[in-house]
């Protein structure tokens, strides 16, 4: 079958052929149908995150899948139902994650809460992914979701992300009673418009997105869309926010851009809480250490980091993604390409926002 692959020591993606991979016990075999491609995954193929399988010279890329169940294998699964895997598996298992021994956070079926060294993560860290015609998983991995959801399915990841996230911040403020009406999102990729577009679900009254573009640019449009101001990093940057604009309740960063992690506790209003996913490289600069303790204290600030997500957060995304409107997905996903044309699907560029790899339609 047909794999997208960044072969050990390239840094570009291609076709290769491997083996179907065959469904052990107690697994089933999936059908791809998309895959998404975000900022991780540039991020894996340049080697600044992520790493190869063991013993293999090659990694199946792809963490943002949806498929239809080939073969339900014995499972309680049932041939034809559509799913969308989950990321993270045991560590010890073999190249595609599968027979692993589920350690303490598989067992509370936290995977998202693991450590460095507890998980692998397919398409990104020791495992194979999902951008292969076919792919085998165990139904604890596998959120089953409708069928009208063939083309759209893969936004479920970058949004279970986002719930999690979202989850964090809630329950560091839930001493009180928080009833945050500004928020912002740091970053106009796919993960930061998607959260946009659940901000503006969430009963703020006024949201705002963070970019660094000139107009006209599509991902603008889809800010202003959605009823957001846009802020444009060059002009206004994210410690000045308070200035410009207004403090903030609540930022979300996925910009991946070390700085505006500290930027964060200055643009917030007291009692508020900002949340990083973005993985920046390492990056040194310098901070007024003691001025943002003080701020933190004194003013009640929370900042988290919140990194994947687990299955509850994969079934409110499948809430979520229903909810959005169809125009909202019709214009971030800008992109559908064959496995073939993969050279032009991993080129980037301000034209793109959600760029996805079709193998099959259901
Ligand atoms: P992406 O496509 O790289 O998007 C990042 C966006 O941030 C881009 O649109 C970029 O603008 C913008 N940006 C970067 N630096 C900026 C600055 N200084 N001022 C204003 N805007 C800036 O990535 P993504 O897929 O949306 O994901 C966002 C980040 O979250 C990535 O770091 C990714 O690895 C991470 N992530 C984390 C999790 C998690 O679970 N923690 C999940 C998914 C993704 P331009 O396009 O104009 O350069
Ligand atoms: C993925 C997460 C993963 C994180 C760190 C994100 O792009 O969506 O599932 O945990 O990268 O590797
Ligand atoms: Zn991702």
């Amino acid at each position: 079958m047909r794999a997208i692959a960044v072969e050990r020591g390239g840094d570009e993606p291609t076709v290769i052929e491997v083996d179907e991979p065959e469904p052990a016990d107690g697994e089933a075999l999936v059908r791809t149908l998309r895959v998404g491609i975000d900022g991780t995954d540039h991020e894996v193929i340049q080697s600044n995150h992520g790493g190869y399988p063991e013993g293999e010279d090659y990694q199946i890329l792809g963490h943002e899948a949806v498929g239809v169940v080939e073969d339900a294998n014995g499972t309680e699964l049932e041939d034809g139902q559509l799913v969308v895997p989950t990321v993270r598996r045991p560590p010890g298992g073999d190249a595609h994650g599968s027979g692993g021994e589920p350690n303490e956070y598989f067992e509370r079926d936290e995977p998202d809460m693991a450590p460095d060294g507890a998980y692998v993560e397919r398409g990104i860290a020791g495992a194979h992914g999902y951008m292969a015609e076919y792919f085998t998983s165990e139904p604890r991995y596998l959120v089953p979701v409708p069928d009208a959801f063939a083309a759209t399915g893969f936004l479920v990841e970058p949004i279970s992300n986002s719930e999690k996230a979202f989850d964090l911040a809630a329950a560091s403020r839930s001493t009180f009673e928080w009833t945050p009406d500004s928020g912002i999102v740091l970053g106009n990729g796919p993960l930061g418009l998607l959260t946009l577009a659940m901000l503006e679900d969430g009963g703020f009254e006024r949201t705002y997105c963070l970019g660094r573009r000139d107009r006209p640019d599509p991902t603008i449009d889809v800010i202003e869309e959605l009823g957001a101001t846009y802020v444009d990093s060059r002009e206004t940057p994210v410690d000045e926010l308070p200035a410009a604009h207004e403090q903030m309740d609540f930022v979300y960063e996925a910009t991946g851009y070390a700085p505006h992690a500290v930027e964060t506790i200055d643009a917030l209003a007291p009692n508020g809480v900002g949340v990083l996913l973005g993985i920046p490289g390492d990056w040194e600069f310098e901070i007024d250490g003691g001025r943002l303790h003080r701020e933190f204290v004194l003013e009640n600030k929370a900042l988290l980091g919140s990194v994947n997500s687990h299955v509850p957060h994969f079934e409110a995304a499948v809430d979520t993604l229903a909810g959005f409107p169809e125009w909202f997905t019709d214009e971030i996903v800008t992109h559908v390409f064959e496995p073939e044309d993969v050279d032009r699907a991993f080129e980037t560029g301000d034209d793109r926002i959600k760029v996805v790899v079709e193998f099959d339609e259901l």
